[in-house]
């Protein structure tokens, strides 16, 4: 029998557990993108689980989506991190730097002199985002030029290598949620007609230059990558899922990274149709609870199980379904931003 409570070896790393923490974005940075004092506590509360995935981090000034989000872009926010490794690790914990370039979803407010985002084709997003001043309708961003690209996927790389700088144990690369990666793997979004755009094959090309990249800097089998087809935000269709998600499971597999991660937030069987052409380990995640979880393990669907809203209000999430107690609900009004309340305020079931 499998359980979420067996041993996983994950790369070089010794996991006590296979529960996962789900990568979430609390907005809990100050306005230069450093985690403030009380992220190392959040997240050094929850350093019992097998790994922390961080919330995701922008790589570059240009990447930057929401207020209040944390970078991994410059020298002040990797010593910002250190703190908040130097913290898990004291607790017996291990941490991944999910990394992400938001793409279209950004705002010219965030940006450096009020810039225009980029991403794979000028489409706006259909919808509004917060800014300091209220909320404001996406605008059209700017769509890549052929030989700006490379560099683009390379701020991944730059942030890998700082995110090991500041003591994380490998890096999540963030292909999901309709961010810069997923824009271009979407047919919807990307209408390039260059080597970037159209077939399958050309779609996926810059999430696996970033992927090879990433591997290249910090060691393949500290890499790990989140996919979530169909996923209902940022104007996600992902009209030919079924074409190109298993390429890309099949291309990682021969890539040798550490994990693929599957997030089953859209009308795609990611976990079944997936698990079967990645030969690393598969995190599952979206909708779990301890049951379930060990339902999936058990029947070999999936290696760890990844639990994102049930660690918001649960501290002690590991305890609490080792022992069968209940879970207590989070406060929806201080999900994201804030301060120590509704972040690092939760008790412990005891
Ligand atoms: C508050 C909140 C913030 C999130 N932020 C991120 C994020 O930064 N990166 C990411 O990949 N997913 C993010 N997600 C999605 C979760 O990682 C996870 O896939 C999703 O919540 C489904 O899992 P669950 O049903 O266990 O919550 C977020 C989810 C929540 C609830």
């Amino acid at each position: 029998m499998t359980s979420i409570f067996d041993p996983l070896r994950v790369g070089p790393l010794a996991l006590p557990n296979r529960i996962i923490m789900a990568p979430m974005t609390r907005s809990r940075a100050d306005a230069n993108g450093v985690p403030q004092d009380m992220v190392a506590d959040y997240y050094a509360q929850r350093a019992d689980c097998g790994l922390i995935l961080s919330e995701a981090i922008y790589v570059s000034d240009m990447a930057k989506g929401y207020v209040r989000t944390p970078g991994l872009a410059n020298d002040a926010q990797v010593a910002g991190w250190k703190q908040v490794t130097d913290a898990v690790r004291v607790k017996g914990g291990r941490m991944f730097a999910q990394l992400f370039h938001t793409g279209r979803v950004a705002m010219p407010d965030f940006l450096p002199g009020g810039a225009q985002p980029v991403a794979p084709s000028a489409i706006a997003i259909n919808g509004k985002n917060w800014t300091d001043a209220g909320q404001k309708p996406h605008v059209v961003p700017r769509a890549l030029e052929t030989d700006e690209i490379a560099g683009v996927a390379a701020e991944f790389a730059s942030a890998a290598r700082r995110a090991m700088e500041a003591g994380f144990d490998g890096v999540e690369i963030h292909a999901a949620s309709g961010y810069l990666i997923h824009q271009f793997l979407d047919a919807s979004i990307n209408t390039r007609t260059d080597i970037y755009g159209g077939s399958v094959e050309n779609r996926s090309r810059f999430l696996l230059l970033v992927a090879d990249l990433v591997a290249d800097a910090i060691g393949r089998e500290r890499v790990g990558l989140k996919l979530s087809p169909r996923i209902k935000f940022n104007d996600v269709q992902d009209p030919d899922a079924e074409a190109i998600y298993p390429y890309i499971a099949q291309q990682l597999s021969g890539r040798g990274i550490a994990y693929l991660h599957g997030a089953k937030q859209g009308g795609y069987e990611v976990h079944a149709l997936l698990r079967p052409l990645f030969k690393g380990l598969y995190l599952a995640g979206a909708g779990f609870d301890r049951t379930s979880g060990d339902v999936l393990l058990e029947s070999g669907g999936a290696d760890a199980i990844v639990f994102g809203k049930p660690y918001i209000a649960n501290p002690d999430l590991v305890n609490r379904m080792r022992l069968g107690q209940a879970l207590a609900e989070a406060d929806g009004a201080t999900i994201y931003g804030g301060g120590a309340k509704g972040y690092v305020d939760y008790p412990t079931a005891d």
